[in-house]
């Protein structure tokens, strides 16, 4: 079946890397609709040759649509998610707004493909450092038994969008030049330095992002009560997140064992060999589908458990692979055209 197929947010730093996985036969398009804001609209995008308008989101009239991309925020989502859903497309949303909505399936297709059977218009595409760090985590997961999970982030500055990448390039020139770096994006300049904030703080001392770490872990390994604790931390690479890892295992795993495993793991890499300096890199992880994962070890800090370094690209496997993914699994299973019954943006489902 070819699809109809919208990109809202198409001029983002997440809708052009969607726009050059379609472009180069990610899915079987048989229309392309465009959005994003006032601002873009009335220019276009490059698209097989020719162009595409870009048409203001606001005046968006999604009928017809299989298949809406959302990649523009959570307000955005809110706001045009359940119109889009009640139109009769799936949304597949890259945003936090319905990630911890029982009613929408939360997937990584290598991961819990299967929770895709009972989604209801919108599905949703996980947070991206979450993605990367569970690429490697699952298939231990099923190998051992997870039973804690502690992580430390290493977070590129496009995970914050065009704009975030534009100001790290702006702020590097400045200081190399010798003027003051400015920050608008990010709270702090980034430019040779480090920030351990990304979402806003919550009372218990948390940020936004080291919450959707634990909260989707949780959800899309179906282990409410995992321990999970994350810091997370933006640093001045362009593109392409970072994860140290430490699992606690209910069995314990060799680090030759967990090496098999994650080699034979579907969308994972294993680049581990110190002593040749092989090991997960942002350099080596950009613009590749599978996370890398290396520095595998026995950690027995807390019990059973080993430790380990991913890299993957956030814009790719963390956003837009993942999200086209997911288009591909609600095809291949048949979920395209939408399943009859309750739909969200309809009836009591609709007040997100
Ligand atoms: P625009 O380029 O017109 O601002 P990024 O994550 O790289 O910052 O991209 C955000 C995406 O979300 C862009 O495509 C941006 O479009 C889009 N966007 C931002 N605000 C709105 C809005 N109010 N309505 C629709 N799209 C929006």
């Amino acid at each position: 079946m070819d699809l109809n197929v919208a990109v809202l947010g198409a001029t983002g730093a997440v809708g052009m890397e969607l726009l050059s996985l379609l472009e180069g036969g990610a899915l079987p398009v048989a229309g392309l609709r465009c959005f994003a804001s006032e601002r873009s609209a009335g220019t276009s995008v490059p698209f097989r040759g020719g162009t595409v308008p870009v048409e203001n989101a606001e005046r968006a009239d999604f009928a017809g649509i299989d298949v809406a991309f959302f990649s523009a925020g959570a307000e955005r989502s809110r706001r045009y998610g359940p119109r889009a859903a009640a139109a009769g497309a799936v949304v597949i949303d890259n945003s936090s707004a319905f990630r911890m909505d029982p009613d929408v399936p939360l997937v990584v297709p290598e991961i819990n493909a299967e929770a895709l059977a009972g989604h209801r218009g919108i599905v949703a595409n996980p947070n991206c450092t979450t993605i990367v760090a569970l690429m490697a985590v699952a298939p231990l997961h099923r190998e051992a038994g997870a039973r804690s999970l502690r992580v430390a982030s290493y977070q590129a500055a496009s995970g914050a969008g065009a704009r975030a990448m534009a100001e790290l390039k702006e702020q590097t020139s400045a200081i190399l030049a010798g003027r003051p770096a400015k920050a608008a994006v990010f709270p702090s300049p980034l430019a040779f330095n480090v920030i351990p904030h990304i979402g806003h703080f919550l009372p218990d001392g948390s940020t936004e992002e080291e919450r959707k770490l634990r909260d989707e872990s949780r959800k899309i390994l179906s282990l409410p009560g995992l321990s999970v604790s994350a810091i997370c931390v933006r640093v001045p690479v362009l593109r392409s997140h970072c994860v140290a890892c430490w699992l606690g295992t209910e069995r314990p795993l060799s680090a030759a064992r967990a090496r098999e495993v994650l080699a034979a793991a579907e969308g994972v890499k294993v680049v581990d060999d110190p002593g040749a300096l092989a090991y997960p890199m942002p350099v080596l992880a950009t613009g590749e589908g599978p996370v890398i994962v290396g520095r595998i070890r026995v950690d027995e800090a807390d019990g059973a458990g080993v430790s380990f370094f991913v890299a993957g690209d956030q814009l790719l496997k963390g956003a837009a692979l993942n999200a086209v993914q997911i288009a591909e699994a609600l095809l291949a299973r048949g979920l395209f055209p939408r399943p009859a019954g309750p739909e969200h943006g309809r009836g009591s489902s609709g007040g997100h």
